[in-house]
């Protein structure tokens, strides 16, 4: 029998997958090599299924006689490992992010005198269709919770993005950029207390309630299936804090953010501008564990975020803190900075990154805004948050048309700063 190899994300099984499945059995003994979260993260989005549930399915396929782990997008170290006689692929990947890796493939299979054979791609249904099909059905509470987990697990950044309406999250939800063949898109929603009070009008020292926030994320949820952080400034006092966790934990909310502060809450970008109050390492370690107390899955994330540096309390008292926090059962650690330059950051990174004890790092480079994610990546950050970008943009270009109507005494002037009347007609599928 020869020894046949077949890569797949196989993420939702379609009837291409069982035509290359079968082909594969025509010639040998099939092994499937099922890409992992990591090596599927690192060209495209994260799949829907949890790889052990798509290797599940796919040793349940007629015709599959083993399944591995490719832990890579290369298929280089599995082929040396299992040494196949051929290698079975769709036809499809001849161009495009693929074409590299195919031509892998083709070299090292020539190292044993191995083939590659390909089966012609299924026309009429692929993955990503299914993928889009599924965004329009939703999702359940239970697996955008989990998700963020698996997407910090799964890719070198989280990229998160500020959505203070239901739109917002539509923009996160579709926006996506070809960088170098591979697919960049945002991974979560950030649920600022800025831009939230900021929309209603309101000054962003926690006097916008629960209830409201939490409203304006079950309306975003209604219409987006991406995980979101919620910005929870200081928690409030313990015992409310326990029922905030239950709270969001419940609608499907990922993770909860709360600084170290006590008293009225400022916005940290002011710094010491303005009266702001470090709480104790104490004080807050204790609200850490009764967050963590109060939650009931295992998946939520309790982060802690450090204002040391933002009220010039130095990096060793950061460091202090981060080793307390994460001691008190903190799942992740967010360090802030108003610093023009991303250097204090970096150093943070650095000695973080030497800690004994480690939970994922997060970043939000608001003001530190030259530095890319990539970079941050590099310097051991696993979460990067824009915090409240999506309306700076808008508010600004409101600003404009309004003053421009006013000025012209109608709206030809700024017909160019709107979107086409058949542009928002078509905005929303179903408003036709
Ligand atoms: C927010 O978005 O409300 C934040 C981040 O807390 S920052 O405004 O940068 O402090
Ligand atoms: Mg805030």
């Amino acid at each position: 029998m020869k020894k046949v190899y077949v890569g797949m994300s196989a993420d939702l099984i379609h009837p291409g997958h069982i035509n290359i499945i079968n082909e594969a059995q025509k010639l040998g003994e099939v092994t499937v090599g099922v890409l992992t979260d990591q090596a599927i993260a690192s060209y495209k989005r994260l799949p829907f299924l949890s790889y052990e549930q798509r290797k599940g399915v796919v040793e349940n396929i007629k015709g599959v006689s083993s399944v591995v782990p490719q832990e890579t997008l290369d298929y280089r170290p599995n082929l040396q490992a299992y040494k196949p006689d051929i290698v079975v692929h769709g036809d499809d990947w001849k161009s495009g992010v693929q074409a590299k890796t195919r031509q892998q493939v083709i070299d090292t299979l020539a190292e044993w005198g191995g083939d590659l054979v390909e089966v012609t791609y299924t026309e009429g249904i692929s993955s990503t269709q299914l993928h889009e099909g599924l965004k329009e059905v939703g999702t359940t509470p239970d697996i955008r919770l989990k998700r963020l987990r698996r997407l910090i697990d799964a890719k070198p950044i989280v990229r998160v993005l500020e959505a203070h309406t239901p739109l917002c999250g539509l923009i996160i939800e579709h926006a996506n950029a070809d960088v170098e063949g591979v697919k960049r898109e945002f991974d979560a929603m950030w649920s600022s207390s800025l831009t939230d009070s900021t929309a209603k009008g309101k000054p962003d020292i926690e006097a916008l309630d629960l209830t409201s926030r939490l409203q304006n994320i079950n309306d975003t949820f209604e219409v987006t299936t991406k995980p979101l952080i919620y910005d929870a400034d200081t928690g409030g006092i313990p015992e409310h804090f326990a029922f905030t966790v239950k709270s969001l934990e419940r609608v499907g909310v990922s993770a909860v953010i709360i600084e170290d502060k006590v008293g009225l809450k400022k916005n940290s970008l002011f710094g010491n501008d303005v009266e702001q109050q470090q709480a104790s390492i104490e004080e807050f370690c204790h609200k850490i564990a009764v967050g963590k107390n109060a939650q009931i899955t295992d998946d939520f994330m309790v982060i802690a975020r450090i204002e040391s540096l933002i009220l010039e309390r130095g990096m060793d008292d950061a460091v202090e803190r981060a080793k307390a926090y994460i001691a008190a059962g903190a799942d992740g650690i967010m360090i802030h900075s108003r610093e023009k330059s991303p250097a204090e950051i970096l150093e943070f990174c650095a000695i973080y990154r030497a800690l004994e004890t480690q939970v994922p790092l997060v970043a939000v480079p608001s003001s530190y805004n030259s530095i890319t994610d990539t970079e941050l990546a590099d310097a051991g950050v696993n979460v990067v948050i824009y915090a409240n970008h999506m309306l700076r943009a808008a508010y600004p270009a409101m600003n404009d048309v309004a003053h421009s109507i006013l000025e012209h005494g109608r709206s030809l002037e700024c017909a160019d700063k709107c979107m086409p009347i058949k542009g928002i007609l078509d905005l929303i599928p179903g408003t036709r």
